[in-house]
């Protein structure tokens, strides 16, 4: 599954089939999956409130990251011919992979009888249906409680900033000295902020202690350390595996705020887990990236395109993917190209989100053998048919800021066990001759040749 020609790879057939189906259907069962919604008219408690309570009410209930809270009738129904616009053109909920769906854990998308179950609901007028119908309603942590559970740290930044009420504020950093009498393996991580519905997304960097004197991540180049949408956790990592956060280190909170018409204050806390002493770490999760500082997108430009590589001298097992641009990015894709040629489209972002910082977790961890190499192709907008585009006038180079661009392809990596190996080994021998009787692929334009970006 993992060595694909050129072809395949191009119109995106990534085979966690496995999952596919599992992320589609829930193993209970759930309303929303009767076919009969074609047949009869949805009513909201007969068939709409549970499609909402599973897929909406994670960021549309009160505390959460949504404008407005979906947990009633009246709430949804009020917002109906906006809901149907939007779930209508994708744009909600909110996801911009194309991918089908089972590729990533945490697609957000709706299966397509869920889609046409919200559609007909809001044509026929948003009926109500019968209350005896209505599923339970879904008991929500409390929005202080940590959805790890118990956490063995928290490191919070130390100033509470005022978010203004209207405007866009710049990426806000702030420093926080980790004060750990040892160095830690983390096994899980979350974020959780005071004002949520003004807060897009929060990365985290870390800066080792020998760095201090300069404490600059460069905007993301340097110590990515972990992203999350409030509200998100990180799962505990697999066995063995687990973050390395040395004493002594800062973290950097990198906060994205969006105004929503209301001035609030935030801080924001990073939950932390860590290995229990029993635990053997025998792996360490990283985060890498493809990236490149040579950027140079002409005035008016509509489809320029930044590719970067990163090469792998070890067998990795891939878990995410998090590409990062700013107010230009239109498009982002990944290639992997293994030691054999052979190569696979593994992350497609057709249209780029920059208010959507999302990291792609896949389903099943990919794995990559060493002498692999990752290509990375940034595609940028700087003409006036970019809405977001501050200034399609001038040239766009390499820079922090939202108005200059940036290039960056994070990947979450874990060392890959002998097993892995073997497993992706036999998995292969299998595939061989299906794969052999195919042409081989020309040499792909996407191939930098010998250009390596540092
Ligand atoms: C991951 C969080 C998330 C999920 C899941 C989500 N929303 Fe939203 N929704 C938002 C945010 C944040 C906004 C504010 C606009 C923005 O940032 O894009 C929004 C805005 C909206 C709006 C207002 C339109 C606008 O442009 O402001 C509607 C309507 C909406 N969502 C409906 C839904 C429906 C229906 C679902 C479920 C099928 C859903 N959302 C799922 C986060 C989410």
């Amino acid at each position: 599954m993992n060595a694909r020609p050129l072809a395949m790879a191009l119109s995106l057939s990534l085979t966690l089939a496995a999952a596919a189906s599992a992320q589609e259907e829930p193993s209970q069962p759930a309303p929303e999956a009767k076919p009969a919604a074609k047949a009869k008219t949805p009513t909201y408690y007969g068939d709409i409130a549970a499609i909402v309570q599973k897929r909406c009410q994670n960021c549309h209930r009160p505390g959460a990251i949504g404008p407005f809270p979906m947990t009633t009738y009246k709430e949804v129904a009020g917002w109906a011919a906006m809901i149907h616009e939007v779930v209508g053109n994708g744009r909600m909920p909110p996801w911009h992979a194309d991918a089908p769906h089972g590729t990533f854990a945490n697609d957000r998308r709706l299966p397509q009888a869920e889609k046409d179950a919200i559609l007909a609901w809001v044509d026929a007028g948003a009926p109500k249906g019968d209350l005896a119908q209505a599923p339970k309603p879904v008991t929500w942590p409390e929005p202080n409680a940590w959805r790890l559970g118990k956490v063995d740290a928290v490191v919070e930044e130390e100033k509470t900033f005022s978010v203004p009420a209207t405007g866009s504020v710049p990426y806000q950093y702030s420093y926080v000295k980790t004060n750990f009498d040892e160095d830690k393996w983390i096994k899980g991580l979350e974020v959780k902020v005071d004002a949520p519905g003004v807060v897009h997304h929060v990365l985290i960097f870390v800066i080792y202690p020998e760095r201090h004197k300069s404490p600059r991540v460069r905007g993301g180049l340097r110590g990515y350390f972990a992203s999350a949408l409030p509200g998100d956790a990180i799962a505990p990592f697999p066995e063995g595996a687990a973050k390395f956060l040395p004493k002594g280190a800062t973290l950097v909170f990198q906060t994205h705020y969006t105004p929503n018409g209301t001035a609030q204050k935030n801080h924001s806390r990073l939950g932390l887990l860590f290995a229990k002493p029993e635990e053997k770490i025998t792996r360490r999760v990283q985060t890498k990236s493809v990236h490149t500082m040579r950027i140079n997108i002409p005035a008016g430009a509509e489809a320029h395109k930044v590719r970067a590589t990163y090469d792998f001298k070890q067998d990795q097992m891939l878990y995410g993917l998090l590409p990062h641009m700013h107010l230009r990015g239109k498009s982002f894709y990944y290639i992997l190209r293994y030691p054999d040629g052979s190569v696979d489209k593994l992350l497609d972002v057709p249209k780029y989100d920059f208010n959507w910082q999302n990291t792609y977790r896949f389903a099943q961890p990919r794995f990559v053998p060493k002498g692999s190499r990752m290509i990375g192709v940034a595609v940028y907008d700087n003409s006036d048919k970019n809405p977001a585009n501050p200034d399609p006038t001038r040239t766009v180079r390499f820079g922090e800021q939202t108005w200059d661009e940036m290039m960056i392809g994070y990947m979450d990596l874990v060392e890959a066990s002998a097993a892995e190996r073997a497993a992706w080994e036999a998995e292969r021998a299998q595939e061989k001759p299906a794969v052999e009787k195919k042409t081989q692929p020309a040499p792909s334009k996407e191939e930098p040749k010998t250009r390596s970006f540092k």
